[in-house]
C-alpha cells in the first residue's frame, strides 16, 4: 500500500494525511475483495524497516492500525472476515499485539475473506523464522517443504497476484519466499486514490496473464 506520502505531499498537507486516506482505501479494497469473492488478502501495513521513520509518523501508522482492529469488528462480522497476521508480533508495540490477538480471536471462526495484515513484516525475517522453527522440531537440515509448512501462515496458499501501487518497481521485502511464481500487478495511482475500479482492472489484468510455472503450455 504505497504512496500515501506522495498523496499527501501533492495536496500540501501531512505525511500523516496520507496514511488516514491510506486507511479508507484500505478499507475500500478489503470490501471490495471480499464481494469479488477472494479467499486471501495480504495488505502490507507496517515493514521492518518502517521503524526508520519518525516517532510521529511511527506512532500514527500504530494508532490507525490500533483503531481499524478494534472498529472495525462490526464490518468484519457482516462479512465473514477473519483477520489474521503475520510477521514478528513480539516486536509489535504491547498494545498492537492485544489489540491484534483480539481481532484475531474474535474473527477466528470467520469463513469468508481471510485478511492478512502484514505488521512488522518481512521476508527475510520470515524466512529465518521459518528455519528457526523447523530447527526448534528438530529437523537437521530444512527442504522447501519444510519451510514452506514453517512460514507464519503455512496453510495460506502462495499469492497469485502482488499489487503494488504508487509506481514503484520493486518487492520491498514482501512475501519473498511465497512470491516465487506470483503475478506482479504495478499501478502508478498512489494508494489512497486506490477504488474498487482500481482493484476491478487489477484482477483484470491477472486474468490475461499465462501462467507456465516454468513449465510450457
Ligand atoms: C505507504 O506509503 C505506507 C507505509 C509504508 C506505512 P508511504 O508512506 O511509503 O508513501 P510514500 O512512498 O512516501 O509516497
Ligand atoms: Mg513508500
Amino acid at each position: 500500500m504505497d504512496g500515501n506520502g506522495r498523496w499527501a505531499q501533492q495536496k500540501g498537507r501531512a505525511r500523516t494525511q496520507g496514511h488516514l486516506e491510506g486507511l479508507s482505501a484500505a478499507k475500500r479494497i478489503v470490501k471490495a475483495a471480499s464481494l469479488a469473492g477472494i479467499r486471501y488478502l495480504t495488505l502490507y501495513v507496517f515493514s521492518t524497516e518502517n521503524w526508520k521513520r519518525t516517532t510521529e509518523e511511527v506512532g500514527f501508522i500504530m494508532a490507525l492500525v490500533k483503531k481499524y482492529l478494534r472498529g472495525e469488528l462490526a464490518f468484519y462480522r457482516e462479512n465473514g472476515i477473519r483477520i489474521r497476521h503475520a510477521g514478528d508480533a513480539g516486536g509489535l508495540p504491547p498494545d498492537i499485539a492485544f489489540e491484534l490477538e483480539a481481532a484475531m480471536k474474535e474473527t477466528a471462526l470467520f469463513t469468508g475473506l481471510q485478511v492478512i495484515l502484514a505488521l512488522n513484516y518481512g521476508g527475510r525475517a520470515e524466512i529465518a523464522r521459518a528455519v528457526n522453527r523447523a530447527l526448534a522440531a528438530g529437523e537437521k537440515t530444512v527442504s522447501e517443504k519444510t519451510i514452506s509448512a514453517c512460514m507464519d501462515n503455512s496453510d495460506v496458499p502462495d499469492p497469485d497476484l502482488i499489487i503494488r501501487s504508487a509506481g514503484e518497481y520493486r518487492t520491498s521485502n514482501f512475501l519473498l519466499w511465497e512470491a516465487a511464481y506470483a503475478e506482479y500487478y504495478v499501478s502508478p495511482v498512489l494508494w489512497p486514490d486506490w477504488t474498487e475500479n482500481e482493484f476491478t482492472e487489477a484482477l483484470a489484468a491477472y486474468s490475461r496473464r499465462e501462467r507456465k510455472y516454468g513449465s510450457v503450455t
